[in-house]
C-alpha cells in the first residue's frame, strides 16, 4: 500500500541509493518530467541512455525506447515502470512480416523509424528518428533502393520533402492519426496568425496545414523560439508542459481529435507510467529490460549506423 507515500521523496531517495539514471519522453505526465534527469525526443534519449555512466536507467517512456537504452548500454540495469507501454507503430510491423517483405525487395536497403521492436531493428541497415531522418537520408547515394518503415506517414513526409521515392511500410501512430483536418482549421481561424507545429507522425491532411514539421525537440524548440503569442502544437499535448514552463507568458494550444479537444490525442501507452510504478520499479529493480545477446549485437549495429551518421 503506496497511500501516504512521499513518492516524489522516495523517488529521489531511491535514484541516489541505486546510482539510477531517470530518464524521460516529453510525452510523458508532468511530475515525471519534472523529476526527471533528463527529458528528450528520441534521438537525446538514445544518446543519454549510451553515454551515462549511472548503474541503472529508468526510462520513463515506451518499450522500443528503453529496449534502445539496453541495446545501446547492455552492463546497465534497464528498468521500464510498465512493460506493457508498447507503441502502435511497433505493432503495425510484426518482424516476420517485416522480413518477408525484405526477401521481397534484395535490392533495397531498410531504413526503419526507431518506434519498432528490437527484431526489426535486427532486420534493418539504418534506423532514423524524426529528428535525424532527413539528414541520414541526405547521405545515402541517390541510386540507392530503399524501404522505410513502419511509420508511412513519416515515410511519405519524407519522400514529399526530398523528392526521393522510397517503398513504404503501412503502419501508423493511433494517437498522431485522431487530429481532425476540420477542427484544426476551425481552431485556426479562432486564432489567426497562430503557427502550427505539427509531428511528422501526422498524416498528410494535418501537415498540409503545418507552419512547422519536427521532431518533439524541434516542436519545442520553435515554439520557444517563435515570436507568436498563441501557438498550436500537433503532437502529443504532455509537451506543452515544457512550453508552459519555459514561457508561461504564451498561449500553447493542443491540436484538436473530432470531438474538439485535445484529450484524445494522450499516447495511451506513454500514459501507462505513473509515479507509483516509477518508485516500485526503482524499489524493486524491475520490470527489467533484457534482450537475447545474439539479437541485441543485431540491433545494435542498424542504431550505431544512426549515432554516426546523425552526428
Ligand atoms: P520524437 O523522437 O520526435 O520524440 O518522437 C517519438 C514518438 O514516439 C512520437 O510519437
Ligand atoms: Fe507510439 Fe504514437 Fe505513442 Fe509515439 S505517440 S509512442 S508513435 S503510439
Amino acid at each position: 500500500n503506496l497511500r501516504g507515500l512521499d513518492l516524489r521523496a522516495e523517488i529521489d531517495r531511491l535514484r541516489k541509493e541505486r546510482n539510477a539514471v531517470i530518464l524521460a519522453h516529453y510525452y510523458q505526465e508532468p511530475q515525471i518530467q519534472d523529476l526527471a534527469d533528463f527529458v528528450g525526443d528520441s534521438l537525446d534519449l538514445s544518446r543519454k541512455a549510451a553515454a551515462t555512466n549511472a548503474e541503472v536507467i529508468a526510462f520513463c517512456g515506451v518499450r522500443f525506447m528503453a529496449e534502445t537504452a539496453k541495446i545501446l548500454s547492455p552492463d546497465k540495469i534497464v528498468v521500464l515502470p510498465d512493460m506493457a507501454a508498447g507503441c502502435s507503430l511497433e505493432d503495425s510491423c510484426p518482424p516476420d512480416q517485416f522480413k518477408a517483405f525484405r526477401e521481397a525487395h534484395p535490392d533495397h536497403i531498410a531504413l526503419t523509424y526507431i518506434n519498432c521492436s528490437t527484431e526489426v531493428k535486427a532486420l534493418s541497415d539504418i534506423i532514423v528518428t524524426s529528428s535525424s531522418a532527413e539528414n541520414i537520408l541526405a547521405q545515402i547515394p541517390a541510386d540507392q533502393k530503399i524501404i522505410f518503415g513502419p511509420d508511412k506517414n513519416l515515410g511519405g513526409y519524407l519522400k514529399r520533402k526530398t523528392g526521393r521515392d522510397m517503398l513504404l511500410w503501412p503502419g501508423v501512430c493511433i494517437v498522431h492519426e485522431a487530429f481532425s483536418e476540420t477542427e484544426l482549421l476551425k481552431l485556426r481561424a479562432q486564432h489567426p496568425g497562430a503557427p502550427v507545429l505539427a509531428h511528422p507522425e501526422c498524416p498528410p491532411h494535418i501537415l498540409d496545414h503545418a507552419d512547422q514539421v519536427g521532431s518533439t525537440k524541434a516542436i519545442l524548440d520553435y515554439a520557444l523560439a517563435s515570436e507568436s503569442e498563441v501557438i498550436i502544437v500537433a503532437t502529443e499535448p504532455h509537451i506543452i508542459h515544457q512550453m508552459e514552463k519555459a514561457a508561461p507568458h504564451k498561449t500553447f494550444i493542443g491540436a484538436p481529435g473530432a470531438d474538439g479537444n485535445c484529450n484524445c490525442n494522450m499516447c495511451p501507452y506513454m500514459a501507462l507510467n505513473t509515479m507509483e510504478k516509477l518508485y516500485l520499479a526503482l524499489r524493486d529493480l524491475a520490470p527489467r529490460v533484457e534482450i537475447d545477446e545474439e539479437l541485441r549485437v543485431a540491433a545494435k549495429r542498424s542504431l550505431d549506423r544512426m549515432l554516426e551518421m546523425a552526428g
